[in-house]
């Protein structure tokens, strides 16, 4: 981090997205004095997380200002396709206000290329902003660092201790490159909190102006305390370590479900979620699964979650948990693969 930048503690990786795509709009706004604001798109992969649109909604922005890039086969949004769009509307002559990326998607934990992300938002002048909600945990383990290569140049990042670091939540973080940003973004309602501002000798405290400056919510919980007790109880290199342990278990996963031909895998886990279904599940494979999922969480053997993806539903295992051992994922697969037949009997 550069002495521009900062990070701030939110209440989630949805008010993160909110409070940096905000920063974008108020930047976009000083640097384009005169421009209809409202004609300004905002690009994001069609694998982002629901609170992206939301965020941008929030703002004001209908969702026709909302371009969706398409995803590439395992997942990743397309760069090429992104740059094209953004050349387009370049020649267009429709601004541009940001590109989000994302590192770690929700459906399928795939990881966006960071760098030509990067290179293309310079194109336009775009804001980047990388929801790392999920991902962001592999900058603390050197050899999983590579998905997030490239976080250190987006305008603002999102991550969630309360993901990938076990830090109870809520307790997310937002990270902003020129935190002049920020607080040209947030500091002019400020004229009405000199109930907070107004220290004991009657002149502004700066730091309770920081704290309002770099966060929408006023009253906040002390999540530092909650990621340093983390630190305390398991060390930088024990919260690495589990995290390492739960990208085995998935590489794990994935290896199985491969070499099984009951089976077929969505794409190599870069992180801790595997994607996959069984090959024979009746004629309509999305009916089946989504049935299956339901069969699975009302028996409680195993849990999994579902997502759909390329409109295609798909089996997705997220692994989070240190009671989870290699022995469950034969049992795993068996008990799907015992839940397949009785669909395809009924
Ligand atoms: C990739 C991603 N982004 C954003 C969010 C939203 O974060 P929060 O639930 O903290 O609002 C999530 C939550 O699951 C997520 O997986």
């Amino acid at each position: 981090m550069s002495a521009q930048s900062c990070v701030t503690f939110t209440n989630g990786g949805s008010e993160s997205v909110l409070t940096a795509l905000l920063s974008a709009r108020s930047r976009f706004e000083r640097d384009n004095p005169g421009l209809d604001i409202r004609t300004a798109r905002i690009f994001i992969g069609s694998g982002a997380h629901y609170s992206i649109e939301r965020a941008i909604r929030v703002l004001g922005f209908p969702p026709a200002n909302v371009v969706r890039i398409p995803i590439m086969p395992e997942g990743q949004t397309s760069a090429s396709a992104l740059r094209e769009q953004v050349i387009a509307a370049k020649v267009a002559g429709v601004p541009i206000l940001a590109i989000v990326a994302t590192s770690g998607s929700t459906a399928c934990g795939a990881f966006d290329d960071l760098p030509a992300f990067r290179q293309t938002a310079d194109t336009c002048g775009a804001w980047l902003h990388v929801d790392a909600c999920h991902g962001g945990a592999c900058r603390l383990v050197p050899e999983l660092a590579r998905c997030v290569r490239g976080l250190e140049f987006a305008d603002s990042f999102s991550w969630n201790p309360h993901k990938m670091m076990w830090v109870s939540p809520p307790c997310a973080c937002l990270f902003v490159r020129r935190r002049r940003d920020l607080h040209l973004a947030l500091a002019h309602d400020l004229e009405h909190a000199s109930y907070i501002l107004d220290g004991a000798a009657g002149r502004p405290s700066e730091k309770a102006r920081e704290s309002l400056e770099w966060a929408l919510s006023c009253t906040r919980p002390f999540s530092a305390l909650k990621v340093y007790l983390t630190l305390i109880l398991f060390g930088l290199e024990g919260v690495a370590e589990r995290i390492r342990s739960m990208h085995a278990l998935a590489r794990k996963l994935a290896t199985a479900v491969a070499e099984d031909h009951r089976f077929h895998l969505f794409a190599n886990p870069a992180f801790n979620i595997v994607c996959f279904r069984h090959r024979n599940i009746g004629s309509d494979l999305s009916a089946g699964h989504r049935q299956l999922r339901l069969n699975l969480s009302v028996a409680h053997e195993c849990y999994l979650t579902g997502a759909e993806i390329h409109g295609e539903y798909w089996l997705r295992a997220q692994f989070t948990s240190e009671a989870t051992r290699e022995s469950d994922i034969s049992k795993l697969l068996d008990i799907v693969d015992a839940e397949a037949s009785q669909i395809r009997g009924s």
